[in-house]
């Protein structure tokens, strides 16, 4: 019986792996390695293989009958907003085609356990405190709609065939578990914060004019840990009988602003941390919060660290390296 997680040489894959191998349990990793690294997945066996490609499901379902796969952790994805925007029909195929590649094989080969990375960008920009899971999806890019469409293709697998699954919408996720898998990709808040002070630049924020406490975006920031100890906890329910629900909002409830995030890098590096207040980035919401509620209370699961733990702990992998990738 083994986990096969797509995308496990990726940053929160690679966390992910980690767990599965401190609970003993049998682990392939599929990756193309395109933004993952062969050296993140430890002594897990390493398949190197494009989800999306003409040929990945006939792969996937040899992979998966060779090992024994009984269920899968998808993260094999495409991921920048920005980039959807140019690329949507690409983004499409890596993602949508990916995806049902991935839950194709499963069907064929009998393994029905699936925990599926989605996003708060299914949500767009939701004019609420907290988003929970029933505010009505509103994707405002394509990287948001192809996680939105992975969700309804595994709600009509879950119909169709029995597929047992959970998809999980990460909200802001940083920092690391282990100091040698930090986010090694200068796409999100922490990384360029750290990217612009290491190339002696100042911090910059977009935008100090929103409708928020300090005039900045607020966002839910989740450590990576505590984010893949919540896909542990979702396949674990998977083996209950009585799953009530299968969309899952994964933060802390909390916020923080751009301007506390920036803060507590100066306060933890030391380093001055004046910020450049730039023009606002389009199609950022103000304030995105998760409600944590449903997690809570059907997973069991509730984050641990705070935004000190996840800043410190992102600033020691920086200093370890490597980074500037994907
Ligand atoms: N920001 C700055 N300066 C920077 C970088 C970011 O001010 O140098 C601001 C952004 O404008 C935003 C906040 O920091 O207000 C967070 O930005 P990120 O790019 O780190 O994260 P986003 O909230 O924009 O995006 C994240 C995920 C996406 C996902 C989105 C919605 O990275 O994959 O949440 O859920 F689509």
């Amino acid at each position: 019986m083994s986990i096969m997680v797509t995308g496990g040489a990726g940053y929160i894959g690679a966390h992910v792996v980690r767990l599965l191998q401190q609970r003993d349990q049998d682990v392939v990793v599929v990756d193309d390695l395109s933004t993952g690294r062969a050296d993140r997945v430890g002594d897990a066996t390493l398949v190197e293989l494009d989800v999306a490609a003409g040929d990945a499901q006939q792969r996937l379902e040899l992979v998966m009958e060779e090992r024994g796969v009984t269920g899968v952790i998808h993260f094999a994805a495409r991921k920048q907003v920005g980039e959807s925007v140019q690329r949507p029909a690409w983004y499409y195929q890596q993602n949508v085609t990916g995806l049902a590649n991935v839950v194709a094989a499963m069907e064929t080969v009998g393994a029905d356990r699936l925990i599926f990375s989605s996003s708060a960008a299914v949500y767009g920009m939701p004019d609420v405190e907290v988003v929970t899971e029933d505010v009505p999806p509103q994707p405002i890019n394509p990287y948001g709609e192809t996680k939105l469409v992975g969700e309804w293709l595994i709600a009509d697998a879950q119909r169709a065939w029995g597929l047992r699954a959970a998809s999980l919408r990460y909200f802001n996720v940083a920092g690391a578990g282990w100091p040698e898998l930090g986010d090694p990709a200068v796409l999100n808040l922490v990384p360029m914060v750290l990217d612009k002070l290491e190339l002696g630049e100042r911090p910059m924020i977009f935008g100090d004019d929103y409708p928020t406490p300090d005039g900045t975006c607020v966002r839910d920031y989740i450590h990576v840990l505590d984010l893949a100890a919540a896909h542990l906890a979702a396949l674990d329910y998977l083996d209950a009988e009585d799953r009530p629900e299968s969309v899952f909002n994964v933060g802390t409830g909390r916020g923080g602003s751009v301007r506390e995030v920036v803060d507590e890098i100066g306060r933890v590096s030391g380093l001055d941390v004046t910020p450049r207040v730039a023009e606002r980035r389009a199609g950022d919401p103000p304030r995105l919060v998760a409600s944590a509620d449903r997690i809570a209370d059907v997973l069991g699961w509730t984050a641990r660290q705070g935004l000190p733990e996840i800043i410190a702990s992102a600033w020691e992998a920086w200093q370890a390296g490597p980074r500037r990738i994907g």
